[in-house]
């Protein structure tokens, strides 16, 4: 993990309120892996204070070097805001990567990955990662979801060879009509899976969590929680995880990716 001052390349709205953005880096994203996030300092003197956590969506490669990462951001509030207005060439402090990733054994091999909205960069960087993995699944389902088709940036990332994609909105505009995880159960009825990895807004997390415990297959869940530091100082992002008893969890440093069967929802 390194801070250093990146340089916008690209930012450019890709739906309605979601922007894509491209920052160079000297260093430190060689091995990162999907799951992990960067902290972004956003605006100037110190306006906002705090940095705000983004999911890498994927790395920029030069022959086998990262020299830069992607990101795939909704403008929510003041610093999503003052982000979608940065320029080719700005700077933008980062520290990163972040955060763990999403283990997949060698013995999985039906893959499901799931997406709700915002949720999308951290799968997208799963995808892309397992192309390059010799062992990777011999399946890889991939369903994604959002509310209207505006919700759903990004899809065509997922036109990748060996993947099979379903899109659903809640409104019918694009896809299946219905919550993502209706498609999911329909097809899971079909054809299990030996593992579910899953991005996007709490509510479906739960979802997708229950229909995997209800079927005995593993989940994993990258979730988001407040953020100040990123690192494990402010204890701002606990979540509750339960084995033999309920313990504490940084979503920051043991996280973002969590057994969903360990998670106190
Ligand atoms: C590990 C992690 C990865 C993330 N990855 C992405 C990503 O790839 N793309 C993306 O668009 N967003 C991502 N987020 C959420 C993103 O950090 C927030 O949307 C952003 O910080 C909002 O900043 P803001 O100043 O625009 O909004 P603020 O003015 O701070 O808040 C606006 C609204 O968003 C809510 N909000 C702010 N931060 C969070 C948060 N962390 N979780 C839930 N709600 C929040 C606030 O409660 C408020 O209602 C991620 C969050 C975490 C923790
Ligand atoms: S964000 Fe500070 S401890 Fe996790």
């Amino acid at each position: 993990m390194v801070t250093q001052d990146t340089t916008v390349t690209w930012n450019h709205q890709v739906v309605p309120g979601y922007f894509r953005m491209g920052l160079l880096c000297d260093t430190g994203f060689d091995s990162a892996k999907p799951g992990q996030f960067v902290m972004v300092r956003i605006g100037t003197e110190n306006s906002p204070l705090l940095r705000r956590p983004f999911s890498l969506f994927g790395l920029i490669r030069e022959k086998r070097r990262a020299t830069g990462i992607e990101i795939l951001y909704k403008v929510v509030g003041k610093g999503t805001e003052l982000l979608s207005c940065c320029k080719e060439g700005d700077r933008l402090s980062v520290i990163g990567p972040l955060g763990n990733t999403f283990s997949i054994s060698d013995s999985c091999r039906r893959l499901i990955l799931v997406a709700g909205g915002v949720g999308v960069p951290p799968i997208r960087f799963l995808a892309t990662s397992l192309l390059e993995n010799e062992s990777r699944p011999d399946i890889c389902r991939v369903f994604i979801g959002g509310r209207s088709k505006e919700d759903l940036a990004c899809i065509t990332e997922f036109d990748l060879p060996g993947f099979m994609l379903e899109v659903s909105t809640d409104d019918g505009s694009l896809g299946h009509h219905g919550l993502v995880t209706r498609s999911l159960e329909k097809s899971l009825d079909k054809d299990p899976a030996d593992l579910i990895c899953a991005c996007g807004p709490e509510g479906m997390l739960k979802a997708v969590s229950s229909i995997a415990a209800g079927r005995n297959i593993s989940c994993m869940v990258s979730i988001e929680a407040m953020m100040a530091c990123g690192m494990g100082a402010c204890l701002g992002c606990a979540v509750r995880i339960v084995d033999d008893k309920v313990h504490y969890r940084h979503v920051c440093v043991d996280g973002p990716v969590f057994d969903a069967q360990r998670l106190v929802w």
